[in-house]
């Protein structure tokens, strides 16, 4: 396990710069890279008859992820974000869902690909596909950079997978522990320190509403 401190230092990236935290290396970047690129190919193989792939980014936590990926797809994509909370005080998903910014564009007719970070207990994606297939698409299906299967509570099987992820908490490439190391370009988790434990789901300090 490679460990890296996420401080800036010397010419090196400028990141969590308030923090002390230690990050485990997950997944390096160049793993992660290759990953995106298979992605890319056997989405673009799979919908190479499309008139247009509707490409709907889930925010905050799938922008880093869907920006690299539909750089390398090979067929006409229009890309649209929709962003959702989930209520509850708990760490954990609640499954109550709330749109808090909708889609622009018309789902009727279209081929969808719902582009999510992370798959955890499902709750989220079962709302939001519940919700998109209401719309009438001509297709749905689901790519999320990380599957953490240990942690399901539906029935969801993503169509896509970048990696299967243990359960803990992960962040960078995307992902965040309480809005911090988005812009890491590997997947990580906060190591625990001594001083302040946390287990794998915790992540610190998140509110009432907490973004997808
Ligand atoms: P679900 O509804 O439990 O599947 O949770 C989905 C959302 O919770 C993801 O889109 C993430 O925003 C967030 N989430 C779940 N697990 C993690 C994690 O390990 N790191 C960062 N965010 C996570
Ligand atoms: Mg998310």
């Amino acid at each position: 396990m490679v460990f890296v401190h996420p401080r800036p230092r010397g010419e090196g990236f400028n990141m969590a710069k308030t923090s002390d935290d230690r990050i485990a290396v997950l997944v390096p970047e160049e793993r992660i890279q290759q990953k995106v690129a298979e992605l890319a190919r056997q989405i673009s193989a799979d919908f190479a008859g499309t008139d247009g792939l509707l490409v709907i980014g889930i925010l905050k936590g799938s922008w880093v992820f869907l920006a690299d990926l539909v750089r390398r797809m090979t067929v006409p994509v229009i890309i649209d974000f929709m962003t959702v909370s989930s209520y509850g005080k708990s760490t954990k998903t609640s499954g109550v869902v709330k749109t808090v910014l909708d889609l622009r564009q018309p789902l009727q007719d279209k081929d969808v690909l719902v582009v999510e970070d992370i798959l955890d207990s499902g709750l989220t994606l079962k709302y939001l596909l519940k919700n998109m297939r209401l719309r009438g698409p001509k297709s749905l299906k689901v790519c999320v950079l990380m599957d953490k299967p240990a942690r399901r509570r539906t029935d969801i099987t993503p169509d896509y997978v970048g990696f299967e992820v243990p359960d803990r908490f992960v962040v960078g490439y995307g992902a965040d522990y309480a809005e911090r190391y988005r812009n890491l370009p590997y997947i990580g988790y906060v190591e625990e320190t001594e001083t302040e434990p946390r287990t794998a789901q915790t992540p610190g300090a998140r509110g009432d509403e907490e973004q997808a």
